[in-house]
Protein backbone atom coordinates (compact mmCIF):
# COMPACT_ATOMS: atom_id res chain seq x y z
CA UNK A 1 0.00 0.00 0.00
CA UNK A 2 1.19 3.71 -0.79
CA UNK A 3 0.12 5.07 2.20
CA UNK A 4 -0.11 3.59 5.51
CA UNK A 5 -3.12 3.59 7.59
CA UNK A 6 -2.14 5.30 10.93
CA UNK A 7 -5.66 6.30 12.30
CA UNK A 8 -6.28 4.42 15.36
CA UNK A 9 -9.76 3.29 15.92
CA UNK A 10 -9.92 2.68 19.09
CA UNK A 11 -11.91 5.78 21.12
CA UNK A 12 -13.37 6.49 18.08
CA UNK A 13 -14.66 10.25 18.69
CA UNK A 14 -18.57 10.53 18.00
CA UNK A 15 -18.20 13.34 15.40
CA UNK A 16 -15.84 13.14 12.85
CA UNK A 17 -12.84 15.75 12.01
CA UNK A 18 -13.71 18.25 9.46
CA UNK A 19 -10.11 18.29 8.29
CA UNK A 20 -8.95 15.92 5.45
CA UNK A 21 -7.79 13.25 5.03
CA UNK A 22 -7.98 13.13 9.15
CA UNK A 23 -11.78 13.08 8.14
CA UNK A 24 -11.69 10.45 5.63
CA UNK A 25 -9.20 8.43 7.77
CA UNK A 26 -12.20 8.44 10.35
CA UNK A 27 -14.56 6.80 7.79
CA UNK A 28 -12.53 3.94 6.96
CA UNK A 29 -12.38 3.02 10.69
CA UNK A 30 -15.89 3.16 10.86
CA UNK A 31 -16.25 1.49 7.05
CA UNK A 32 -14.05 -1.46 9.16
CA UNK A 33 -16.47 -1.67 11.86
CA UNK A 34 -19.03 -3.16 9.18
CA UNK A 35 -16.64 -5.28 7.94
CA UNK A 36 -15.67 -6.72 11.24
CA UNK A 37 -19.42 -7.14 11.89
CA UNK A 38 -19.89 -9.24 8.72
CA UNK A 39 -16.66 -11.54 9.29
CA UNK A 40 -18.28 -12.44 12.45
CA UNK A 41 -21.85 -13.46 10.47
CA UNK A 42 -20.18 -15.05 7.25
CA UNK A 43 -17.08 -16.17 8.93
CA UNK A 44 -14.88 -14.50 6.27
CA UNK A 45 -14.45 -10.93 5.57
CA UNK A 46 -15.80 -9.36 2.74
CA UNK A 47 -14.75 -8.97 -0.96
CA UNK A 48 -14.67 -6.25 -2.60
CA UNK A 49 -14.11 -5.41 -6.72
CA UNK A 50 -12.98 -2.27 -8.08
CA UNK A 51 -13.62 -2.70 -11.63
CA UNK A 52 -11.60 -0.04 -13.69
CA UNK A 53 -13.60 1.20 -17.06
CA UNK A 54 -11.32 4.04 -18.25
CA UNK A 55 -8.03 5.96 -18.85
CA UNK A 56 -4.90 5.41 -16.77
CA UNK A 57 -6.65 8.46 -14.60
CA UNK A 58 -8.91 6.08 -13.67
CA UNK A 59 -7.22 3.23 -13.18
CA UNK A 60 -5.23 5.31 -10.56
CA UNK A 61 -8.29 6.44 -8.92
CA UNK A 62 -9.05 2.44 -9.11
CA UNK A 63 -6.11 2.07 -6.80
CA UNK A 64 -6.94 4.70 -4.84
CA UNK A 65 -10.23 3.53 -3.92
CA UNK A 66 -9.13 -0.01 -3.49
CA UNK A 67 -6.36 1.18 -0.90
CA UNK A 68 -9.69 2.97 1.42
CA UNK A 69 -11.67 -0.43 1.02
CA UNK A 70 -8.03 -2.70 1.52
CA UNK A 71 -7.77 0.18 4.91
CA UNK A 72 -11.51 -0.91 5.90
CA UNK A 73 -11.11 -4.56 5.59
CA UNK A 74 -12.38 -5.75 2.58
CA UNK A 75 -10.30 -8.74 0.44
CA UNK A 76 -10.12 -7.43 -2.99
CA UNK A 77 -10.84 -9.25 -5.66
CA UNK A 78 -11.09 -9.63 -9.47
CA UNK A 79 -14.63 -11.23 -9.89
CA UNK A 80 -17.32 -9.07 -9.97
CA UNK A 81 -19.29 -11.65 -7.97
CA UNK A 82 -18.32 -9.98 -4.48
CA UNK A 83 -20.10 -8.40 -1.75
CA UNK A 84 -19.06 -4.75 -2.57
CA UNK A 85 -18.66 -4.06 -6.26
CA UNK A 86 -17.41 -0.55 -7.06
CA UNK A 87 -17.15 0.41 -11.07
CA UNK A 88 -15.56 3.16 -11.79
CA UNK A 89 -17.45 4.55 -14.81
CA UNK A 90 -15.73 6.55 -18.41
CA UNK A 91 -17.84 8.16 -20.71
CA UNK A 92 -15.49 9.72 -23.28
CA UNK A 93 -17.52 7.70 -26.00
CA UNK A 94 -20.57 6.22 -26.32
CA UNK A 95 -19.82 2.54 -26.12
CA UNK A 96 -18.49 3.14 -22.19
CA UNK A 97 -21.81 4.03 -21.75
CA UNK A 98 -23.64 1.41 -23.07
CA UNK A 99 -21.18 -1.11 -21.22
CA UNK A 100 -22.48 0.15 -17.98
CA UNK A 101 -25.42 -0.09 -18.77
CA UNK A 102 -25.19 -4.02 -19.52
CA UNK A 103 -23.26 -4.75 -17.00
CA UNK A 104 -26.01 -3.29 -14.52
CA UNK A 105 -28.20 -5.96 -15.57
CA UNK A 106 -26.26 -8.96 -14.50
CA UNK A 107 -25.27 -7.32 -11.02
CA UNK A 108 -28.65 -6.85 -10.80
CA UNK A 109 -29.79 -10.36 -11.33
CA UNK A 110 -26.67 -11.78 -9.09
CA UNK A 111 -27.71 -9.30 -5.85
CA UNK A 112 -30.98 -10.53 -6.13
CA UNK A 113 -29.76 -14.20 -4.98
CA UNK A 114 -27.29 -12.06 -3.06
CA UNK A 115 -29.19 -9.23 -1.08
CA UNK A 116 -26.78 -7.95 1.44
CA UNK A 117 -24.38 -6.94 -1.46
CA UNK A 118 -23.67 -3.56 -2.79
CA UNK A 119 -23.15 -1.61 -5.48
CA UNK A 120 -21.39 1.35 -6.01
CA UNK A 121 -20.88 3.96 -8.93
CA UNK A 122 -18.41 6.46 -9.77
CA UNK A 123 -16.28 8.38 -12.28
CA UNK A 124 -16.75 10.48 -15.72
CA UNK A 125 -20.34 8.84 -16.54
CA UNK A 126 -21.76 9.59 -13.16
CA UNK A 127 -20.72 13.44 -13.69
CA UNK A 128 -23.34 13.28 -16.60
CA UNK A 129 -27.01 14.65 -15.31
CA UNK A 130 -29.05 12.45 -17.33
CA UNK A 131 -27.14 9.10 -16.39
CA UNK A 132 -28.40 10.11 -12.56
CA UNK A 133 -31.44 10.78 -13.18
CA UNK A 134 -31.62 7.24 -15.31
CA UNK A 135 -29.97 5.71 -12.46
CA UNK A 136 -32.37 7.18 -9.58
CA UNK A 137 -35.29 6.30 -12.35
CA UNK A 138 -34.58 2.52 -13.36
CA UNK A 139 -31.55 1.10 -11.36
CA UNK A 140 -32.94 1.62 -7.96
CA UNK A 141 -31.17 -1.66 -6.37
CA UNK A 142 -27.53 0.82 -7.03
CA UNK A 143 -26.45 1.48 -3.80
CA UNK A 144 -23.81 4.17 -4.15
CA UNK A 145 -23.42 6.88 -6.64
CA UNK A 146 -20.78 9.60 -6.40
CA UNK A 147 -18.49 11.50 -8.87
CA UNK A 148 -14.89 12.43 -9.83
CA UNK A 149 -14.42 15.46 -7.90
CA UNK A 150 -15.34 13.96 -4.08
CA UNK A 151 -13.50 10.20 -5.14
CA UNK A 152 -11.72 11.02 -2.27
CA UNK A 153 -14.81 10.83 0.36
CA UNK A 154 -15.12 7.28 -0.68
CA UNK A 155 -15.12 6.18 3.07
CA UNK A 156 -17.39 8.54 3.97
CA UNK A 157 -19.70 7.94 1.52
CA UNK A 158 -19.53 4.24 2.28
CA UNK A 159 -20.59 4.57 5.49
CA UNK A 160 -23.65 6.52 4.66
CA UNK A 161 -24.66 3.73 2.68
CA UNK A 162 -23.81 1.27 4.99
CA UNK A 163 -26.22 3.96 7.38
CA UNK A 164 -29.10 4.40 5.40
CA UNK A 165 -31.55 2.87 3.54
CA UNK A 166 -32.05 3.76 -0.23
CA UNK A 167 -29.51 4.92 -2.93
CA UNK A 168 -26.73 7.58 -1.67
CA UNK A 169 -25.83 9.84 -4.44
CA UNK A 170 -23.28 12.83 -4.19
CA UNK A 171 -22.01 14.54 -7.39
CA UNK A 172 -20.60 17.79 -7.35
CA UNK A 173 -20.41 20.18 -9.81
CA UNK A 174 -16.98 21.57 -9.28
CA UNK A 175 -13.67 20.15 -8.03
CA UNK A 176 -12.97 20.86 -4.47
CA UNK A 177 -9.31 20.54 -2.97
CA UNK A 178 -7.11 17.93 -3.40
CA UNK A 179 -6.83 15.80 -0.46
CA UNK A 180 -3.30 14.59 -0.47
CA UNK A 181 -2.15 11.38 1.52
CA UNK A 182 -4.79 8.49 1.15
CA UNK A 183 -4.10 4.97 0.86
CA UNK A 184 -3.92 3.56 -2.83
CA UNK A 185 -3.68 -0.27 -3.26
CA UNK A 186 -1.21 -0.31 -6.64
CA UNK A 187 -1.79 -3.10 -8.77
CA UNK A 188 1.70 -3.74 -9.58
CA UNK A 189 4.50 -3.21 -6.71
CA UNK A 190 7.13 -2.12 -8.88
CA UNK A 191 5.34 0.91 -10.91
CA UNK A 192 2.54 3.10 -10.42
CA UNK A 193 0.62 6.09 -11.94
CA UNK A 194 1.26 9.67 -10.08
CA UNK A 195 -1.64 11.99 -11.00
CA UNK A 196 0.27 15.65 -11.29
CA UNK A 197 -2.82 17.45 -12.47
CA UNK A 198 -6.71 17.03 -12.81
CA UNK A 199 -8.95 18.40 -14.98
CA UNK A 200 -8.71 19.80 -18.74
CA UNK A 201 -9.21 23.54 -20.01
CA UNK A 202 -8.96 22.67 -23.91
CA UNK A 203 -12.51 22.18 -24.51
CA UNK A 204 -11.81 20.07 -28.01
CA UNK A 205 -15.18 20.49 -29.68
CA UNK A 206 -15.75 16.44 -29.94
CA UNK A 207 -14.53 15.74 -26.10
CA UNK A 208 -16.57 15.61 -22.77
CA UNK A 209 -14.00 15.83 -20.38
CA UNK A 210 -13.72 19.48 -19.57
CA UNK A 211 -17.06 18.82 -18.37
CA UNK A 212 -16.90 15.84 -16.13
CA UNK A 213 -13.17 16.55 -14.59
CA UNK A 214 -13.57 19.82 -13.92
CA UNK A 215 -11.05 22.75 -14.99
CA UNK A 216 -7.41 22.10 -14.95
CA UNK A 217 -5.35 21.97 -11.47
CA UNK A 218 -1.94 21.29 -11.14
CA UNK A 219 -0.60 19.29 -7.88
CA UNK A 220 1.87 20.96 -5.67
CA UNK A 221 5.31 19.95 -6.82
CA UNK A 222 6.36 19.59 -3.38
CA UNK A 223 3.44 16.85 -2.83
CA UNK A 224 4.46 14.89 -6.21
CA UNK A 225 8.23 14.60 -5.56
CA UNK A 226 7.34 13.55 -1.92
CA UNK A 227 4.91 11.09 -3.49
CA UNK A 228 7.30 9.94 -5.84
CA UNK A 229 9.62 9.34 -2.68
CA UNK A 230 7.52 7.34 -1.04
CA UNK A 231 6.88 5.31 -3.85
CA UNK A 232 10.78 4.61 -4.64
CA UNK A 233 11.35 4.05 -0.99
CA UNK A 234 8.59 1.08 -1.15
CA UNK A 235 10.37 -0.37 -4.59
CA UNK A 236 8.44 1.49 -7.41
CA UNK A 237 11.32 1.62 -10.13
CA UNK A 238 9.03 3.20 -13.13
CA UNK A 239 6.47 5.98 -12.80
CA UNK A 240 3.61 7.09 -15.17
CA UNK A 241 2.78 10.76 -14.28
CA UNK A 242 -0.81 11.25 -15.32
CA UNK A 243 -2.86 14.27 -16.61
CA UNK A 244 -5.13 15.32 -19.36
CA UNK A 245 -2.61 17.72 -20.76
CA UNK A 246 0.91 17.06 -19.01
CA UNK A 247 2.53 20.23 -21.32
CA UNK A 248 0.45 22.93 -19.20
CA UNK A 249 1.41 21.60 -15.77
CA UNK A 250 2.00 24.51 -13.35
CA UNK A 251 0.72 27.33 -14.77
CA UNK A 252 -1.89 27.65 -12.26
CA UNK A 253 0.40 27.46 -9.54
CA UNK A 254 0.98 30.12 -7.22
CA UNK A 255 4.49 29.76 -8.01
CA UNK A 256 4.62 28.49 -11.94
CA UNK A 257 6.80 25.66 -12.46
CA UNK A 258 6.86 23.61 -16.01
CA UNK A 259 6.60 20.82 -17.01
CA UNK A 260 10.14 20.04 -17.81
CA UNK A 261 11.02 21.57 -14.00
CA UNK A 262 8.77 19.27 -12.83
CA UNK A 263 10.54 16.36 -14.86
CA UNK A 264 14.26 17.73 -13.71
CA UNK A 265 13.08 17.59 -10.33
CA UNK A 266 11.44 13.99 -10.08
CA UNK A 267 14.31 12.51 -12.56
CA UNK A 268 16.28 13.22 -8.76
CA UNK A 269 14.79 10.65 -7.15
CA UNK A 270 16.96 8.03 -6.29
CA UNK A 271 15.23 4.80 -6.98
CA UNK A 272 13.11 5.59 -10.02
CA UNK A 273 14.63 4.47 -13.16
CA UNK A 274 12.09 4.90 -15.51
CA UNK A 275 9.35 8.03 -15.89
CA UNK A 276 6.64 8.25 -18.61
CA UNK A 277 3.72 10.54 -18.68
CA UNK A 278 0.89 11.13 -20.89
CA UNK A 279 -1.12 12.79 -22.01
CA UNK A 280 1.12 15.64 -24.03
CA UNK A 281 -1.07 18.11 -26.06
CA UNK A 282 0.80 19.21 -28.93
CA UNK A 283 0.10 22.62 -28.78
CA UNK A 284 1.90 22.92 -25.35
CA UNK A 285 4.95 20.96 -26.60
CA UNK A 286 7.89 23.13 -25.48
CA UNK A 287 11.59 23.20 -27.04
CA UNK A 288 12.45 22.99 -22.51
CA UNK A 289 10.63 19.63 -22.61
CA UNK A 290 12.20 18.28 -26.12
CA UNK A 291 15.63 19.17 -24.80
CA UNK A 292 14.77 17.69 -21.03
CA UNK A 293 13.75 14.67 -22.79
CA UNK A 294 16.88 14.51 -24.69
CA UNK A 295 19.43 14.74 -22.07
CA UNK A 296 17.72 12.49 -19.30
CA UNK A 297 19.34 8.94 -18.39
CA UNK A 298 15.28 8.20 -17.12
CA UNK A 299 12.56 9.97 -19.17
CA UNK A 300 11.55 7.34 -21.58
CA UNK A 301 11.93 7.43 -25.23
CA UNK A 302 8.33 7.66 -26.08
CA UNK A 303 5.83 10.16 -26.87
CA UNK A 304 1.94 9.85 -27.16
CA UNK A 305 1.33 13.06 -28.69
CA UNK A 306 -2.96 12.95 -30.26
CA UNK A 307 -3.29 14.02 -33.57
CA UNK A 308 -7.01 13.69 -33.84
CA UNK A 309 -7.51 14.58 -37.43
CA UNK A 310 -4.47 15.54 -40.11
CA UNK A 311 -6.67 17.62 -41.94
CA UNK A 312 -5.98 21.79 -40.96
CA UNK A 313 -9.70 22.46 -41.55
CA UNK A 314 -11.27 19.54 -38.97
CA UNK A 315 -8.43 20.43 -36.20
CA UNK A 316 -9.48 23.98 -36.57
CA UNK A 317 -13.57 22.68 -36.11
CA UNK A 318 -12.12 20.45 -33.47
CA UNK A 319 -10.60 23.45 -31.53
CA UNK A 320 -7.08 21.71 -31.35
CA UNK A 321 -4.90 25.07 -31.88
CA UNK A 322 -2.72 23.62 -34.28
CA UNK A 323 -2.58 22.48 -38.27
CA UNK A 324 -1.40 19.55 -40.60
CA UNK A 325 1.86 21.43 -40.72
CA UNK A 326 2.68 22.36 -37.46
CA UNK A 327 2.19 19.21 -36.47
CA UNK A 328 4.71 17.64 -38.76
CA UNK A 329 7.68 20.30 -38.37
CA UNK A 330 6.93 19.43 -34.07
CA UNK A 331 7.76 15.88 -35.21
CA UNK A 332 10.43 16.61 -37.43
CA UNK A 333 11.85 18.99 -34.38
CA UNK A 334 11.40 15.63 -31.92
CA UNK A 335 13.12 13.19 -34.27
CA UNK A 336 16.09 15.77 -34.55
CA UNK A 337 16.48 15.40 -30.86
CA UNK A 338 15.68 11.35 -30.06
CA UNK A 339 15.84 10.17 -33.41
CA UNK A 340 15.33 6.81 -31.69
CA UNK A 341 11.93 8.34 -29.75
CA UNK A 342 8.54 6.62 -30.33
CA UNK A 343 5.43 8.63 -30.97
CA UNK A 344 2.06 6.99 -30.46
CA UNK A 345 -0.87 9.61 -31.06
CA UNK A 346 -4.92 9.06 -31.08
CA UNK A 347 -6.80 9.64 -34.15
CA UNK A 348 -10.71 10.33 -34.25
CA UNK A 349 -12.64 9.25 -37.47
CA UNK A 350 -16.01 11.03 -38.92
CA UNK A 351 -15.61 13.86 -37.40
CA UNK A 352 -18.57 15.75 -38.94
CA UNK A 353 -17.99 17.43 -41.52
CA UNK A 354 -15.32 15.07 -42.61
CA UNK A 355 -15.25 14.94 -46.19
CA UNK A 356 -12.84 12.01 -48.06
CA UNK A 357 -10.24 14.85 -48.73
CA UNK A 358 -9.97 15.44 -45.36
CA UNK A 359 -9.63 11.69 -44.16
CA UNK A 360 -7.08 11.27 -46.93
CA UNK A 361 -4.84 14.29 -45.31
CA UNK A 362 -5.20 12.03 -41.65
CA UNK A 363 -3.68 9.39 -43.89
CA UNK A 364 -0.95 11.17 -45.02
CA UNK A 365 0.32 11.96 -41.69
CA UNK A 366 0.11 8.41 -40.48
CA UNK A 367 2.48 7.88 -43.47
CA UNK A 368 4.85 10.54 -43.33
CA UNK A 369 5.05 9.88 -39.39
CA UNK A 370 5.41 6.68 -39.27
CA UNK A 371 3.51 6.45 -35.77
CA UNK A 372 4.27 2.79 -33.70
CA UNK A 373 1.39 2.89 -32.55
CA UNK A 374 -1.87 4.63 -32.98
CA UNK A 375 -5.78 4.47 -30.99
CA UNK A 376 -7.99 4.86 -33.87
CA UNK A 377 -11.73 6.03 -32.64
CA UNK A 378 -14.71 6.99 -34.58
CA UNK A 379 -16.08 10.21 -33.55
CA UNK A 380 -18.87 9.22 -30.81
CA UNK A 381 -20.97 12.36 -30.26
CA UNK A 382 -21.11 13.60 -26.73
CA UNK A 383 -23.93 15.67 -25.45
CA UNK A 384 -23.14 18.93 -24.52
CA UNK A 385 -20.06 18.92 -26.22
CA UNK A 386 -20.23 22.18 -29.06
CA UNK A 387 -19.37 19.25 -32.03
CA UNK A 388 -22.90 17.57 -30.83
CA UNK A 389 -25.05 20.27 -32.79
CA UNK A 390 -22.46 20.69 -35.78
CA UNK A 391 -23.90 20.10 -39.29
CA UNK A 392 -22.46 17.66 -41.46
CA UNK A 393 -22.64 14.38 -38.92
CA UNK A 394 -20.81 11.55 -41.06
CA UNK A 395 -22.94 8.56 -41.71
CA UNK A 396 -22.00 4.93 -39.79
CA UNK A 397 -21.06 3.51 -43.26
CA UNK A 398 -18.61 5.99 -44.02
CA UNK A 399 -17.23 6.40 -41.06
CA UNK A 400 -16.69 2.78 -40.44
CA UNK A 401 -15.16 2.49 -43.84
CA UNK A 402 -12.68 5.14 -43.18
CA UNK A 403 -11.94 3.22 -40.03
CA UNK A 404 -10.65 0.13 -41.84
CA UNK A 405 -8.66 1.82 -44.38
CA UNK A 406 -6.81 4.10 -41.48
CA UNK A 407 -6.40 0.87 -39.34
CA UNK A 408 -4.30 -0.73 -42.15
CA UNK A 409 -2.30 2.61 -42.77
CA UNK A 410 -1.67 2.46 -39.26
CA UNK A 411 -0.88 -1.19 -39.01
CA UNK A 412 1.59 -1.00 -41.90
CA UNK A 413 3.44 1.85 -40.72
CA UNK A 414 4.07 0.51 -36.89
CA UNK A 415 5.25 -2.78 -38.07
CA UNK A 416 7.91 -1.32 -40.40
CA UNK A 417 9.03 1.32 -37.56
CA UNK A 418 8.75 -2.26 -34.82
CA UNK A 419 10.64 -4.11 -37.41
CA UNK A 420 13.36 -2.17 -37.85
CA UNK A 421 14.39 -2.77 -34.13
CA UNK A 422 15.01 -6.48 -33.89
CA UNK A 423 18.20 -7.88 -33.48
CA UNK A 424 18.96 -4.49 -31.00
CA UNK A 425 19.43 -5.35 -27.22
CA UNK A 426 16.52 -3.01 -25.35
CA UNK A 427 16.33 -3.01 -21.55
CA UNK A 428 13.16 -4.72 -20.65
CA UNK A 429 11.54 -3.87 -17.16
CA UNK A 430 9.79 -7.46 -17.01
CA UNK A 431 6.20 -7.12 -15.59
CA UNK A 432 4.52 -10.35 -15.23
CA UNK A 433 4.92 -14.13 -16.16
CA UNK A 434 2.99 -14.64 -19.47
CA UNK A 435 -1.21 -15.52 -19.17
CA UNK A 436 -0.89 -18.02 -21.92
CA UNK A 437 2.79 -19.48 -21.67
CA UNK A 438 4.30 -19.70 -18.34
CA UNK A 439 7.94 -20.38 -19.50
CA UNK A 440 7.80 -16.33 -20.85
CA UNK A 441 7.73 -13.16 -19.09
CA UNK A 442 6.20 -10.25 -20.42
CA UNK A 443 7.22 -6.68 -20.08
CA UNK A 444 8.14 -3.04 -21.92
CA UNK A 445 10.70 -1.36 -23.90
CA UNK A 446 11.37 2.19 -22.41
CA UNK A 447 9.94 3.04 -25.84
CA UNK A 448 6.90 1.41 -24.68
CA UNK A 449 6.82 -1.87 -26.80
CA UNK A 450 5.58 -5.08 -25.53
CA UNK A 451 8.40 -8.05 -25.12
CA UNK A 452 7.98 -11.99 -24.37
CA UNK A 453 11.07 -13.72 -23.47
CA UNK A 454 12.02 -17.09 -21.45
CA UNK A 455 12.05 -16.63 -18.00
CA UNK A 456 11.29 -16.92 -14.24
CA UNK A 457 8.84 -14.71 -11.97
CA UNK A 458 12.00 -14.07 -9.99
CA UNK A 459 12.63 -11.68 -13.18
CA UNK A 460 9.34 -9.30 -12.44
CA UNK A 461 9.96 -5.95 -11.42
CA UNK A 462 13.53 -6.31 -12.49
CA UNK A 463 15.17 -4.04 -15.95
CA UNK A 464 16.43 -7.29 -18.03
CA UNK A 465 18.63 -6.41 -21.37
CA UNK A 466 16.36 -8.93 -23.95
CA UNK A 467 17.90 -9.21 -27.44
CA UNK A 468 15.01 -8.67 -29.65
CA UNK A 469 14.55 -11.70 -31.95
CA UNK A 470 11.19 -11.40 -34.37
CA UNK A 471 8.66 -8.86 -34.44
CA UNK A 472 4.92 -9.71 -34.88
CA UNK A 473 3.70 -6.21 -35.12
CA UNK A 474 3.43 -4.54 -31.54
CA UNK A 475 4.60 -7.07 -29.64
CA UNK A 476 8.34 -8.78 -29.88
CA UNK A 477 9.67 -12.25 -28.77
CA UNK A 478 13.22 -12.35 -27.06
CA UNK A 479 16.21 -13.50 -25.23
CA UNK A 480 17.48 -12.29 -22.41
CA UNK A 481 21.10 -11.35 -23.39
CA UNK A 482 22.36 -11.78 -19.15
CA UNK A 483 20.61 -11.78 -16.83
CA UNK A 484 22.59 -8.80 -14.09
CA UNK A 485 22.86 -5.41 -14.93
N1 LIG B 1 -15.36 10.45 -30.00
C1 LIG B 1 -14.33 9.66 -30.33
N2 LIG B 1 -13.15 9.71 -29.74
C2 LIG B 1 -12.98 10.60 -28.74
N3 LIG B 1 -11.92 10.88 -27.95
C3 LIG B 1 -12.29 11.86 -27.08
N4 LIG B 1 -13.57 12.21 -27.29
C4 LIG B 1 -14.02 11.46 -28.32
C5 LIG B 1 -15.25 11.36 -29.00
N5 LIG B 1 -16.28 12.14 -28.69
C6 LIG B 1 -10.63 10.24 -28.10
C7 LIG B 1 -9.54 11.25 -28.44
C8 LIG B 1 -8.74 11.31 -27.19
C9 LIG B 1 -8.90 9.92 -26.64
C10 LIG B 1 -8.59 9.76 -25.20
O1 LIG B 1 -10.25 9.63 -26.88
O2 LIG B 1 -8.78 10.74 -29.51
O3 LIG B 1 -7.37 11.64 -27.42
FE1 LIG C 1 -10.43 16.15 -24.19
FE2 LIG C 1 -8.94 17.85 -25.63
FE3 LIG C 1 -8.85 17.91 -22.91
FE4 LIG C 1 -7.77 15.82 -24.24
S1 LIG C 1 -7.08 17.98 -24.38
S2 LIG C 1 -9.11 15.74 -22.42
S3 LIG C 1 -9.14 15.60 -25.99
S4 LIG C 1 -10.61 18.41 -24.21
Amino acid sequence: MDQKTEFCGAGLQPQPPAQEPERQYYFIERCRRHTEEFEKRHGRKPKACVFNMGCQMNARDSEKLSGILASAGYELSDSEEADLVVYNTCTVRENANNKVWGRLGYLNAYKKKHPHMKIALCGCMMQEPGVVRRLQESYRFVDLVFGTHNIYKFAELLDTAFEQDGMVVDIWEDAGEIVEDLPAERKYPFKSGVNIMFGCDNFCSYCIVPYVRGRERSRSPKDIIREVGRLAADGVVEVMLLGQNVNSYGKNLEEPVTFAELLTEIEKVEGIERIRFMTSHPKDLSDELIRTMARSKKICRHLHLPLQSGSSRILKAMNRHYDKEQYLSLVRKIREEMPDIALTTDIIVGFPGETEEDFLETVDVVKRVGFDSAFTFLYSKRTGTSAASMEGQVPDGVAKERFSRLLEEVQRASSKRAGALVGQVAPVLAEEVNEQDASLVTGRMGNNYIVHFPGTKDLVGKIVPVRLRECKGFYFYGEAACTHI
